[in-house]
Parts: structure tokens; sequence; C-alpha cells
């Protein structure tokens, strides 16, 4: 008999003690060991350990196997997921609350049921007459979704054992399913990661594709456990400010394709709209030139997105400290090229406030921002706006160079294509571009005199 040791799980982060603690070691976090259920929940056949059947090799290349993918019915959906769902793959859709999960799927999931699959959507989270009346105002009443409000796994997969396969099974949110075979109450790590387990073998075996709804804590982890983003094939982010309309659909794990398309949406009153051209939805479109305000030529995956870069800086007289605020932008970085401003070109930030904002509630990950932040932190300080209709890029070093980045060519092509007569960066980039004043900046003090000296 083997002798079932303790283990404790962290609630915030999923990592796994072998005793108890009140402060999680992992990520620091207070009174969220819990004891977990004990490890035979995976195995659920332990006695096939008597004897065990030899498994078979296979060469890499079997002939005539191919990557089938069903289109979602959304093109921006597909785009971001590499070309539409792969049969059998467990999808784990992320976001904050209210972000428009449930609307993406469920307007997916309709026209994947129009389409004449057979589709199978489950709320744990909202009563069936719902997401009945959210189809009803989406205009989706008539797809033949298959719609079930329940939270037990078991329910739902002795359903399910009962009838063929479905093409597609939606299950919103994975924290709110539960599995009478695992102790604690929904949403807790070991709930969700037997859940998931049960549900994503379901999937292997039918050939269905699994969506599951994640939550997203504060910290921008989906609830609970990392563990769920490694079981799954592909994991996918639902992003975007919630005042604001657009929506970002990214992959930040694929199995089965690339990690860098976006899907781009806008949150209407008939639900999301897809935006096939978003490289200008960013933008101000303001034609005179404001101080604190650059353009940054973004690329997502194959897709160049130009997005305005604003800042603001308001000098204190108090010796307060002065506050740091951003939006859509990592708060780190900004902490660093101010740094840098600081430490390689004699400006002085210290005694004010610093606020950036991207604009449209867009959020940037790209390195070659920092460029267009600094140009626009030292416009925003100097109130001298940029010369009108230029963008910047380049990646800062904190020696205060401007390195070079991927794709400056793609980068300044489609700002000229959408009217920018000049751009600003890494010397790299091969100047044989007609309509573009392209002007290189090999270090930031040179950004800096270029700003100050300008009219
Ligand atoms: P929802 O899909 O419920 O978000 P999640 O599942 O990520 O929590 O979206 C909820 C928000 O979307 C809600 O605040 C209102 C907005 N919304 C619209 O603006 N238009 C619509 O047609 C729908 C259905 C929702
Ligand atoms: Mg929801």
């Amino acid at each position: 008999m083997v002798k079932t040791k303790r283990r404790y799980a962290c609630q915030s982060c999923g990592s796994v003690s072998h005793r108890w603690q009140g402060q999680c070691p992992d990520c620091g976090e207070w009174n969220t060991l819990v004891e977990d259920a004990p490890a035979t929940v995976f195995s659920l056949k332990h006695d096939l350990s008597s004897g065990g059947r030899a498994v078979a090799f296979e060469p890499l290349d079997a002939p005539g196997e191919v990557l089938e993918r069903r289109p979602t019915g959304l093109a921006e959906f597909d785009r971001a997921l590499g070309g539409g769902f792969v049969p059998g793959s467990a999808i784990l859709m992320g976001g904050d609350p209210g972000i428009g999960k449930s609307t993406l799927l469920l307007q997916a999931a309709a026209q994947v049921a129009r389409s004449g699959e057979d589709t199978v959507y489950v709320s744990g989270e909202e009563a069936a007459g719902q997401v009945r009346m959210r189809a009803a105002r989406l205009g989706l009443a008539d797809a033949p979704i298959k719609l079930a409000s329940a939270t037990s796994v078991r329910d739902i997969l002795t359903t399910l054992g009962t009838m063929p396969p479905p093409a597609l099974l939606v299950i919103d949110s994975i924290q709110t399913m539960h599995s009478d075979t695992i102790e604690g109450a929904p949403g807790t790590v070991s709930q969700v990661r037997g859940c998931a387990f049960e549900l994503i073998r379901y999937a292997k075996e039918s050939g269905a594709v699994l969506v599951l709804v994640g939550h997203v804590t504060k910290d921008g982890t989906i609830a609970g456990p990392r563990v769920l983003e490694h079981m799954v094939d592909v994991v996918m982010s639902f992003e975007g400010e919630r005042s604001h309309q657009y929506r970002i659909l990214r992959a930040l794990k694929n199995r089965f394709g690339a990690v860098d398309e976006i899907g781009v949406f806008a949150m209407a009153g008939q639900g999301l709209e897809e935006v096939p051209n978003p490289s200008m939805l960013f933008l101000s479109g303001r034609d005179e030139p404001i101080a604190g305000s650059s353009v940054f030529p973004a690329l997502e995956g194959t897709r160049p997105v130009l997005v305005e870069v604003q800042a603001l800086i308001v000098r204190l007289q108090s010796g307060a400290t002065p506050r740091r605020a951003v939006v859509g932008w990592d708060s780190g970085r900004l902490a660093m090229l101010l740094a840098v401003l600081e430490a390689r070109c004699g400006l002085n930030f210290s005694s004010a406030e610093v606020y950036l904002n991207v604009a449209g509630g867009y959020r940037l990950s790209d390195p070659a921002a920092d460029l267009a932040v600094a140009a626009a932190l030292v416009s925003a300080l100097a109130d001298k706006p940029l010369p009108p209709k230029s963008v910047w890029f380049g990646e800062v070093s904190l020696a205060g160079e401007v390195r070079a980045v991927a794709h400056g060519a793609l980068r300044l092509r489609e700002a000229i294509k959408l009217g920018f007569e000049r751009g600003y960066g890494p010397p790299e980039v091969n100047d044989g571009l007609r309509g573009v004043d392209y002007q290189s900046i090999a270090q930031l003090p040179k950004l800096v005199d270029r700003i100050m000296a300008s009219a």
C-alpha cells in the first residue's frame, strides 16, 4: 500500500507544497495554501500497473495525416487561432470579467451550429434564460445550439456520453464546474484541475473542440492554476479596456500555430463586430500635432497596427512623491525608460508626475515601442509637439542606444500607406524606402536634441 502524502496547493498560483505554510513560497500570497485532494484523482485505474502493455512507437511522418481545422465562423477568431479550431483540441479562453468572453463564444458557437455542426454551450454562470436573452439580443436565437445550465462535470459528461459528440463544446466557465470525486469548492485548484482534466479527456477521445472559459485574477494570470495552461493546447486571452470599444483576441500559447496573430473586435450594441482593418483604430485622428503625443507602428503578427502613445508630465511644487501612472504599457518598462532618460540624457523627471496612456484601450507588448514612448515623454517634458505625420519605433537599451527591431521596413511601409511622411528609428532600417523621410536615431540623447531643437 502506497502511503499518500499530504499536499497543499496554493489557490492563487497552483504551486504545490508538502507542508502547510501561511504564505505561498512561490507567489507570496497569504493564506492561500489548502490541502489538495490526494494525487490518485488523475490515475483512475491504478490496477493497470500489474501488467502494463507495450507502447507502440511511430514515425514522425505518418502519411496522409493532415491537420484538419474547422472555421469558427468569425474570421478574426480564426486568425488568432491560426486558422480555426482543431478537432479534439482544448482551448482556454481567459479574460477579465465583463470583457466579452461569453459574447464571443456564443457568437462563434452560433456560427458553428448554423453551419450544421452539433454545438453544445454549457453555462455554469448564467441561467439558460439569461443566455437565451443575450442570444436574442445578438440576433442568434435561431441558431440550433444545445444550451444547458449546469455545473456538475459528471452530469455534463454523462449526458454527452449518451449522444454523438458535438463539434464544439463550450464550458463557461471552468471555475464554476465541480466534480463530486474531488474535494473542495468549485474554483479551487484541485477542482479546476480535475474538472478540466475530465473535460479535456472527453475532447481528446471524442474529437470535439473544447473551449474552457477561465477568469483572470488581478495580476493577470488565469485564476488558480497555471497547471491549466499546461493541460490545454491553446491559451487565448481576450483583452481590452472595458470603457473602450475595442477588444483584442490573442493566442498566448498555441500547439497548432503561431502566437503572434491577433483578432480585433469592437463591442457594439449587437455584440462583437469583427474589425478586419485595425491599423487606424488606435489613432486619435487629430491633424494638429500636440505635445506629448507620438505614433508607434506596432506589429501584431503579420499585421501592422498604428497606435498613439500619449504622455503627460505635471511638475510638482511640493516635495510629495510624484505619481507614475500607466495605461496600456508595462510600468516597469516606463520606470526603466525614465531612468535612462535621466541618466543618459540629463533630463529631470524626479519632481514630476508622469502619466502614460496608449490610445483606444490598446495594450502594447512590442518592445519596439520604447522609442515612441521616449519621444512622447520628451515632447511632453519640453512641451513641444513632435513633427507632424511621424512614426517612431526602436528598442532602447540601458545604455541609451536605440536597437534594431523586427520588420522595420514593414512598419514604415504601413505608415506610408496610411499617410505618414516621417519615420524615426534605429539605424539598421534600410533607408531605400520611397515616400518617407527616414531619420535614424542611434542614441537617445540625439532624440532629445532633435526634439528640444525643433521649433
Ligand atoms: P460578457 O460576454 O458577459 O463578458 P464575460 O463573459 O467576459 O464576463 O460581456 C459583458 C459585457 O459586454 C457587458 O458589460 C455588456 C457588453 N455587451 C455589449 O456591449 N453589447 C452586447 O451586445 C453584449 C451581449 C454585451
Ligand atoms: Mg461570461
